[in-house]
């Protein structure tokens, strides 16, 4: 068996352990993860050693992110599970502080991001999301100060909203993102699938296939609206409650309306019984 990897949990011991990591001018990769780790996040971890000397993998499920309805208090946590794959990886550090070490009794101060995180998409169904996940990435990029971060295209907008907040902080880390990883059927690897009912897994892959479909449709030059419209059915015949079907410029977000707009992105988010189902596909 693998020998589990160094866990760090308080911010003297990830100093030190990020001294001895970087001595030398070694690299290093960060990524971060709210734990219940599939393949998905295991890309972003062989990612990160195919580019860095040395992969730390923060793993903390970050309070600021949800808001108070949502599933904070039942988002799976699989640590030991999670160890064991990471020392399958040979990931040098795992960052795993309490709520109470990223956010001490008196913190009061969030990032506040536009651009990419007000394109009216998560952000209109999840209003306090993106300064949570701002807020926590932007301390962990400071505390772990990586020479490169690595995100998944899965959660597009957020892919999107880091890299502009590094960008603008000068927080000096190159954020990469990373194909999105699916099961066979298509269906988007996520923490939160493991909530479907045996009915609503089967529906699942309803999403990429609509995903597909619609890139293929305006591909072969078929009227923009005319396509996200059919997607957006597809999906809602599936027993979805959708949220939006939406095409838009790839790197800015910003709405398009014919093909020549620009690189364009499909994202969607739906719910299926009470679980929140996202995903997208570059045309
Ligand atoms: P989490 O949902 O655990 O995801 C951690 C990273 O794994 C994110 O960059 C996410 O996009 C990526 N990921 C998840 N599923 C993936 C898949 N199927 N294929 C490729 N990459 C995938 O996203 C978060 O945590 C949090 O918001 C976080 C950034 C850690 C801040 O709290």
């Amino acid at each position: 068996m693998p020998r589990n990897p160094a866990v760090a949990r308080t911010l003297p011991s990830l100093r030190r352990a990020l001294d001895q990591l970087r001595a030398r001018g070694r690299t290093v990769a960060l990524v971060p993860t709210m734990g219940a780790l599939h393949e998905g996040h295991l890309t972003l971890v062989r990612r990160a050693r195919k580019r860095c000397d040395r992969v730390v993998v923060s793993v903390f499920v970050n309070p600021t992110q949800f808001a108070p309805h949502e599933d904070f208090s039942t988002y799976p946590r699989t640590w030991q599970a999670d160890l064991a794959k990471l020392a399958a990886e040979k990931v040098d550090l795992v960052w795993n502080p309490g709520v109470g070490i990223m956010y001490p009794d008196g913190f009061a101060t969030r990032i506040s991001c536009e651009g990419p995180a007000v394109a009216d998409l998560e952000d209109r169904f999840r209003p306090h999301f993106f300064g949570g996940v701002a807020t926590v990435v932007g301390k962990l990029f400071i505390q772990c100060r990586p020479d490169v971060a690595l995100f998944g295209e899965k959660d597009y907008q957020q892919l999107r909203v880091v890299t502009q907040m590094a960008r603008d902080l000068d927080l000096g880390v190159k954020v990469t993102g990373v194909a999105t990883v699916r099961e066979r059927d298509g269906l988007a690897m996520s923490s939160r699938n493991v909530y479907l009912s045996p009915e609503q897994r089967a529906a699942a892959p309803t999403l990429h296939r609509a995903l597909k479909d619609c890139a293929a449709d305006i591909r072969a030059g078929r009227d923009l609206k005319t396509a996200v419209a059919k997607g957006a059915a597809t999906i809602r015949e599936a027993g979805f409650a959708l949220d939006y079907f939406e095409a838009r410029h790839a790197e800015t977000l910003a709405p398009v309306n014919a093909r020549d707009d620009g690189p364009i992105r499909l994202l969607v988010a739906a719910k299926i019984g009470t679980t929140r189902l996202i995903d997208n596909l570059g045309v």
